[in-house]
């Protein structure tokens, strides 16, 4: 029988019961109330920090709107565009609409744009200003097609689940780096004119039930609740949004997951509470697309924009005003932040028609060419470049010296179809093996995929080369035992680890590339190994192979694949990627943090549950807790050079001490006293070897009660051979401070802090003390 039960009457019958009972299942969501705190009203957006301009202008605008016209502005209509999500026009006032379009890795769904590397891949860079300027052109790009809104990057996930299938959208699994590069994109997507919409808030760490539905035994089942405590929420999930609301996102996307219980496009405590009051976040909430699930619950809940339509709002907000159920503050409110968004950007002038470059057919003749356009061409294949991240070169493998005889093996060294490519790769459930066989993949599958206007394979650029040095090229795509010559100077294997949108990843591995790379390997004295991985792969069936020389995680470099990968191996590029997670030597290490939770136990079988008990300790902070060694630890890469590092020097502000930040209004991003800096952090890097090379040096500190450590600066540095640099990193409040969930602030503890400086979590040659 099937009983809807409160938690206290369980617990009740629990205590007394002196024998096992079988466990009744939860009917009914009223189980959990409690879990995640009301938050009402929703706070009016006020037009804080730099938004007083843009308020002004939209609140005359609103003022002047019939309220059918202001429920048109609050969810998305059919369009004769192929834009993701279309906001209606108001003619007589000048507003054209909004087209909201995919992603943030390049404009998906359409022709002639550009494929950029994609989010883990610009991580694996460290490379904050790379970053920002591959956010101008890509923005750029969004604009000229008539795109006001960019639906991404996104932040979330942030990698928690090893097997994650979206988390190569996301720049990593840290969030100090994520925030930095988050930031850095935002200012680079905004410099044109166009807004980011991050996403997706929050708690988006698995895609296993996502989404509501029928379970395996036909009943209907909620999406997975991901259930954080405070801490942990502001430590580490809420973390990058805070830095992207501090750049000025104007929307951020909630998700479809639930959070503490609740939906979270429809959770107060996320929306009223962090967001727009402790964040002061004055842009709006759109909802992922089809992640509404209640109608007024979620307006006063602090949703603002319904994509790519709303089943429960149009006019029953109305009806809900007149019936009392909302105020009528709270819909001016939701359509004040979307125009003062509009306003914000400058989007009010000059910008392109409503999707102009964004016909529904793509073979009409009209579209915006935007696609490799001279300027963007060094910035694009530098971001390729720098992502791939060196793990493994002995015996003086890499870089090549115009070999005589080359071969070339694996599915991921040709170009694939362009037929399968008008949208990414798509939603492919590739599940075992789990690679995608049919081609050299640039990007991920889902919506955060696109298409290019060419792709440059592996094979491509190593014919160029070949041409170049008079090289002999063989080469066997389709074998997985092929043939080798055995007086090949070198062996290259592609492979790659494929992730997308919908579904998680059934393993870190696969057998069929697995066993291609060690038979290339029995038979060829130098196999060199990349791999196109959307996400952590491991290599421990064959890592230690002695055959084996060099391992490339070339990530997912975006159209100039073949051209980036063949400027590493010749050279010609100096590797400077850096791991944006952390590589185990088996998949257990990764411990309940390796699969996403699958479905509920008996229980919650109709209310999934997913608890982030570990707290903030993911990925490297986790394996630091356990005492386990990585095989690649966080932050690692290999160069080309070798870099010495001296001469340590941490020097305090003046600043007076208070455990809590002053009091101050708050500005997006929040207390913005929080982003004082207290303490300057020195060091001398030396290129010991003899070519120039980049160099990441990455700040650590061990915050007292905390994670051993965690990142909290690191910087790019280009250094010629035998030439230091001198790095600096400023650290703020913030960067020490831990939550206190009982005074709701950022406490600044006092007590030593150990700094640390090196070149990964794990090689940490300076360290200091600092007492605060
Ligand atoms: C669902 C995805 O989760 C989101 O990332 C995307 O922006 C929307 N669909 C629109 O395509």
């Amino acid at each position: 029988m099937l009983l809807s039960i409160t938690k206290t009457s369980l617990l009740l019958a629990v205590a007394c019961s002196s024998f096992a009972v079988a466990e009744e299942i939860i009917t009914s969501d009223s189980y959990f109330y409690g879990d995640s705190p009301p938050v009402y009203p929703s706070p009016r957006g006020s037009g804080a920090g730099d938004w007083a301009s843009a308020y002004v202008k939209a609140k005359a605008f609103v003022a002047k709107l019939s309220d059918d016209e202001k429920v048109n502005l609050t969810a998305g209509v059919t369009s004769t565009t192929a834009c993701s999500g279309t906001i209606q026009g108001i003619p007589r006032l000048g507003f054209p609409g909004l087209c909201l379009n995919d992603a943030g890795n390049g404009l998906r769904g359409t022709n002639y744009v550009n494929s950029w590397a994609s989010g883990v891949h610009v991580g694996a860079t460290w490379n904050r200003d790379l970053t920002k300027k591959r956010g101008e052109y890509m923005g750029n790009e969004f604009r000229t097609k008539g795109v006001h809104v960019m639906l991404g990057p996104s932040v979330g996930p942030l990698g928690r689940v090893a097997e994650g299938g979206r988390n190569w959208e996301a720049f990593s699994v840290d969030p100090y780096l994520t925030g930095a590069l988050i930031y850095e994109t935002i200012e680079g997507v905004q410099s044109q004119g166009v807004a980011t919409s991050i996403k997706h808030f929050i708690a988006n760490e698995q895609e296993t039930d996502r989404h509501p539905g029928t379970n395996d035994e036909g009943q209907y089942a909620e999406a997975v609740s991901s259930n954080i405590d405070d801490k942990t929420m502001h430590e580490l999930y809420l973390w990058p949004f805070q830095d992207a609301v501090h750049a000025g996102t104007p929307s951020i996307m909630c998700s479809y997951n639930r959070v503490n219980n609740s939906y979270a496009c429809q959770n107060s405590k996320l929306l009223n509470g962090l967001l727009k009051t402790e964040l002061g976040f004055q842009g709006y909430v759109v909802s992922d697309w089809g992640a509404q699930h209640s109608g007024i619950a979620s307006a006063n809940a602090g949703l603002d924009l319904v994509m790519p339509s709303s089943d429960f709002w149009g006019h029953n907000l109305t009806n809900a005003i007149t019936n009392g159920t909302m105020e009528a503050s709270r819909l001016n409110d939701m359509v004040t932040r979307i125009i003062a968004s509009w306003y914000y950007l400058g989007q009010e002038s000059g910008f392109p028609g409503l999707g102009s470059g964004m016909p529904i057919n793509v073979s009409q003749p009209h579209q915006a060419v935007v696609a490799t356009r001279p300027a963007a061409k060094s910035t694009l294949l530098q971001a390729a470049v720098e992502g791939h991240v060196l793990v493994k070169n002995i015996r003086n493998t890499l870089p090549l010296k115009s070999p005589r005889l080359l071969s070339v093996f694996g599915y991921d060294a040709y170009a694939p179809s362009k037929l399968q490519l008008s949208q990414g790769f798509g939603f492919l459930e590739i599940k075992s093996p789990e690679a995608y066989m049919n081609g050299t993949q640039y990007t991920g599958g889902g919506s955060g995929g696109n298409s290019p206007a060419y792709i440059d394979a592996p094979i491509d650029a190593l014919q160029r080369q070949a041409y170049e040095d008079g090289t002999t090229l063989q080469w066997d795509f389709s074998s997985q035992d092929p043939a080798v010559d055995y007086t090949s100077d070198a062996c290259l294997v592609f492979v790659n680890a494929y992730a997308t949108e919908g579904f998680d990843r059934q393993g870190l591995s696969d057998p069929y590339s697995d066993a291609l790379i060690t038979n290339v390997a029995n038979k060829c004295k130098s196999t060199i190994v990349v791999i196109h991985n959307a996400g952590i792969r491991l290599v421990d069936k064959w890592i230690d192979h002695s055959n084996i020389t060099a391992v490339i995680y070339a990530h997912l470099p975006g159209q100039d694949t073949g051209r980036a990968v063949v400027d590493i191996l010749y050279g010609r590029s100096n590797p400077s990627g850096r791991l944006p997670y952390t590589v185990a030597k088996k998949e257990s290490d990764y411990g309940g943090l390796l699969q996403p939770t699958v479905g509920g136990n008996d229980k919650f079988k109709l209310f999934p549950q997913s608890d982030f008990s570990e707290g903030v300790y993911i990925d490297y902070r986790a394996f630091d807790k356990a005492g386990i060694e990585p095989l690649y630890a966080f932050g690692f890469g290999l160069s080309y050079t070798t870099f010495d590092y001296s001469n340590l020097k941490v020097s305090k502000h003046n600043s007076r001490y208070s455990a809590y930040p002053p009091k101050a209004s708050i500005i997006p991003g929040g207390n913005p006293r929080l982003f004082d800096s207290l303490v300057t952090i020195k060091a001398t890097i030396k290129n010991s070897g003899r070519v120039e090379g980049q160099e990441v040096p990455q700040l650590y500190v061990s915050i007292p009660h905390g994670p051993k450590r965690q990142l909290r600066g690191f910087d790019k540095v280009s250094i010629k051979p035998g030439k230091s640099a001198t790095v600096s990193f400023t650290l703020t409040r913030r960067d020490f401070s831990t939550w206190d969930a009982n005074a709701q602030d950022w406490l600044l503890q006092k007590g030593q802090y150990n700094i640390y400086v090196g070149r990964n979590s794990r090689d940490l040659p300076l360290s200091t003390v600092l007492t605060i």
